[in-house]
């Protein structure tokens, strides 16, 4: 009886770790995968990309600096940013793709505003997840 009482306890603890996991887990990396689908006529997740697509590729590109792949001609207005010290940390990404123009004017990705905060979300866990 002791004995259950003790995994019972145990397993109290053990749920209360895990309640900060979960809550992180509410971004669905494999919904964001789906999302990616907005971004892959553009971008790869391909560290190698040899095909040349409009946009660079995204592999690690969380922590990156911007405008930083190698052989890949940004716009000036990227450029511009990438001097200034962007780095695509998941809150700069997230307003990226919320509204491109609006966060970096001039930029040349012409994606639409990716209105859907949870779309966002799942794309971010996504594309820190890819390649790590
Ligand atoms: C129509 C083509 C197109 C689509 C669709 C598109 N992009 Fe882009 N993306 C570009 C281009 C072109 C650039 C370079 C922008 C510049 O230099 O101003 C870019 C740049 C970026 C960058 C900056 C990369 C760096 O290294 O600085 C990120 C991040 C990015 N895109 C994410 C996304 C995500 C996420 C999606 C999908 C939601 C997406 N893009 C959809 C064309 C596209």
């Amino acid at each position: 009886m002791a004995d259950l009482a003790r995994a019972a306890a145990m397993l109290a603890v053990a749920l209360a770790c895990l309640k900060p996991a979960m809550a992180a887990a509410e971004a669905d990396a494999a919904r964001g995968e789906r999302v990616f689908q907005r971004c892959y006529a553009c971008h790869s997740v391909d560290p190698d990309e040899t095909a040349k697509l409009q946009g660079p590729s995204l592999f690690q590109v969380l922590g990156r600096p911007a405008a930083r792949v190698a052989g890949f001609e940004f716009s000036d207005a990227m450029k511009a940013k990438g001097a200034a010290g962007l780095i695509w940390t998941p809150e700069a990404l997230d307003a990226f793709i919320a509204d491109p123009e609006a966060f970096v004017p001039g930029t040349l990705m012409a994606l639409p505003p990716l209105r859907s905060e949870q779309d966002r979300a799942d794309l971010v866990a996504y594309l820190a997840r890819v390649g790590r």
